[in-house]
């Protein structure tokens, strides 16, 4: 089993020409709203890759006592998610802000409510004892996500942990902490950098020497999404693994990078040689990208193992 701890959003999108500038105001034409929260994405991604075979993905999170946690909450059911341990608290269910512009980047701000209420607790020893890898990532409670990476180690289970966000409060310390009881770091370029500078490495603009520095120094693999150049991995012997990514057109990048993980952590359940896993995340996300919203383009097993067939 998959189990993810993590963010649960809903996400409120606008398409803009441009993303505006501190004081300005663009205009869009209207706002949709996506389901999103970077736990969500990954286990919709995971379930997704998984389905009909024997491997079940679990989120563990917080949502909140309105309309937007019960759609939440029906959407990861509909994908296949267990979501027994998700609980529903009296903080507002988490909602992401966002712009795409027309070259498919976005910038997002989040307001958190209920995935702040996230703690160590809500994962059951009985549910963590039937894991084999754990994801995390940067949007609930940091020091309950180290509670529960710890449990899972002690527990001899795999932890994935996405460095995204970058937390605003940027302490040593917590995430020395972190490195230490990551079996598998997954950051992109700049969050490999931010990073590395807050344990202390230097790395100047060199996110590959951030990984190799963060792998020699704290242990974990460290792997750098790089988007069109694909996505590398460092191993804690030093060795290198890259894996590439095929062309494609963006229409929204939103949640790739959460495909990327969610896959990833599927194939390491599945026994996969981290290069093959990365392989098959790193297509899955560029599929992610050719459909609006964190989800929709997230592939079947099927869909992307025709995608691979075509290379
Ligand atoms: O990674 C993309 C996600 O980040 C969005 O779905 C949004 O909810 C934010 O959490
Ligand atoms: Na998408």
């Amino acid at each position: 089993m998959i189990v993810i701890f993590g963010s649960i959003n809903m996400d409120l999108v606008a398409r803009v020409q441009r993303i505006a500038r501190p004081g300005e105001t663009v205009l869009s034409r209207r706002a949709d709203s996506f389901f999103g929260g970077k736990g969500a994405n990954q286990a919709v991604a995971a379930a997704r890759i998984g389905q009909g075979g024997p491997l079940r993905v679990a989120m563990v999170g917080a949502i909140g006592n309105d309309p937007f946690g019960e759609a939440c909450l029906k959407n990861l059911e509909e994908n296949g998610v267990d979501v027994g341990a998700i609980r529903v608290t009296d903080e507002p269910t988490g909602c992401a802000f966002i712009t795409v512009d027309e070259a498919g980047e976005n910038a997002i701000t989040v307001a958190s409510g209920a995935n702040m209420a996230l703690r160590s607790d809500d994962l059951p020893e009985s549910l963590l004892s039937r894991a084999s890898v754990l994801v995390l990532q940067m949007e609930v409670p940091i020091a309950d996500s180290l509670e529960v990476a710890a449990r899972a180690r002690r527990s001899g289970v795999k932890v994935v942990w996405n460095f995204a966000p970058v937390p605003a409060v940027k302490e040593r310390s917590a995430i020395a902490e972190l490195l230490a009881v990551t079996d598998v770091l997954v950051v992109n370029e700049h969050e490999a950098l931010a990073i590395a500078e807050i344990v202390g490495e230097r790395s100047g603009d060199d996110y590959l020497k951030a990984g190799y520095d963060l792998s020699r120094s704290f242990g974990p693999t460290c792997i750098v999404t790089a988007g069109s150049r694909g996505a590398y991995a460092i191993t804690p012997d030093g060795a290198q693994i890259h894996a590439t990514a095929r062309p494609i057109v963006p229409v929204d990048t939103t949640g790739a990078g959460d495909t990327f993980v969610g896959v990833l952590a599927h194939g390491l359940a599945e026994g996969l040689e981290i290069g093959q896993a990365m392989e098959r995340a790193c297509a899955a996300a560029s599929l992610s990208c050719l459909t609006a919203g964190a989800q929709a383009g997230m592939p079947q097993r099927k869909a992307l193992e025709h995608h691979l067939s075509q290379a």
